[in-house]
């Protein structure tokens, strides 16, 4: 995507902010690490840069399906690490909240699983979480659903959390319903044996799903509604896109700069650069510094975005 070659300063910036009415926000991890929430690919201190202690190949396979299913005890060992906690949100979530309130939010598309938008009150309707949440989760054998806290004790203990429907399923399982482990012979003394037997070693006893969070892992797809948003209504719509604190390396959501149409002016936010998309401006910075700074050059408030909901 070429530059649109007259948008260069932060007063640009603070122009474009003014004038939009429909800015889609594409967030990353970095909009919340001022809360000490580690982002993933940052050196030193992202997650992926923590886990040499898990032995895998790629830190980024805690969040890969097909591991999961081998062994969830890799990413239930991290996942205390990433759960949201209590009920806080850094300015730059306020920003996106000062945003809505101004009328000019058409959508933040959050990559983030932590669901601090909804602290600084961004509501639901606004936001599509395109890597999911912990709000619920699901049994991966039966597709049981659950509220996402149900299972927080299980995850901050780095137990596995069992599906409770599964549990209770296979309590009230008889015997009849039951695989055997072995299967008669057929000779007549054996199949009689092996039917009165009720030696509970003799049955093959199913085993409870395991009940995984709602957030995307790599191998799956994304919500159906990342798409069908993006492309069936918002890009028509949107005059501003403002990415803040992601390194775009993950696909699909690294391609939404290049979805969008040429003519729509594209900020970017974040301490590091890309390389490999041109944004029209480029604030290289802590995220909560350079919004504050936007805010104060247009004259919002962004203070009084910032008391804590309760
Ligand atoms: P990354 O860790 O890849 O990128 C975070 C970006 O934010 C980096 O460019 C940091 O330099 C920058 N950053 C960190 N703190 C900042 C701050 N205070 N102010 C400004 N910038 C800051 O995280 P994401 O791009 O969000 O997927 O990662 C995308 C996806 O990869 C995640 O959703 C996750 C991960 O694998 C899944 O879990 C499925």
């Amino acid at each position: 995507r070429p530059k649109l070659s007259q948008y260069n300063t932060i007063d640009d910036a603070v122009k474009l902010l003014q004038e939009a009415k429909n800015i889609i926000v594409l967030t990353g991890a970095g909009i919340s690490t001022s809360l000490g929430i580690p982002d993933f690919r940052s050196k030193d201190t992202g997650l992926y840069s923590k886990l040499a202690h898990l032995g895998l190949s790629d830190p980024q396979e805690v969040f890969d399906i097909h591991i999961f299913r081998e062994d969830p005890r890799i990413f239930f060992s991290i996942a205390k690490d990433i759960l949201p906690t209590e009920k806080k949100y850094s300015p730059t979530h306020g920003f996106i909240k000062l945003l809505q309130d101004k009328g000019k939010l058409l959508t933040n598309y959050t990559q983030n699983i932590d669901n601090i938008e909804a602290n600084a009150g961004v509501r639901a309707e606004k936001m599509v979480q395109c890597h999911g949440s912990f709000a619920t989760a699901t049994c991966v054998k039966c597709n049981f659903k659950v509220p996402g806290d149900a299972i927080f004790d299980d995850i901050r203990e780095g137990k596995v959390p069992e599906c409770s429907a599964c549990v209770e399923s296979i309590a009230t399982l008889k015997p009849q319903g039951l695989k055997r482990k072995r299967s008669s012979t057929g000779n007549q003394k054996d199949r009689k044996e092996f039917e009165d037997s009720s030696d509970e070693d003799d049955y093959e006893i199913p085993t409870p799903g395991v009940m995984k969070p709602d957030i995307t892992f790599f191998g799956e797809d994304l919500p159906d509604e990342f798409g069908q948003r993006l492309v069936h209504h918002d890009r028509e719509l949107a005059d501003l896109v403002i990415v803040i604190g992601t390194s775009l390396k993950v696909a699909p959501v690294a391609e939404v700069p290049g979805i969008l149409p040429r003519n729509v002016p594209q900020i970017y936010i974040s301490r590091t650069p890309v390389s490999h998309t041109d944004f029209d401006i480029d604030l290289l910075g802590d995220s909560d510094v350079v919004v504050s700074e936007l805010c104060r050059r247009a004259g919002w408030n962004l203070e009084h975005h910032m008391i804590p909901a309760d």
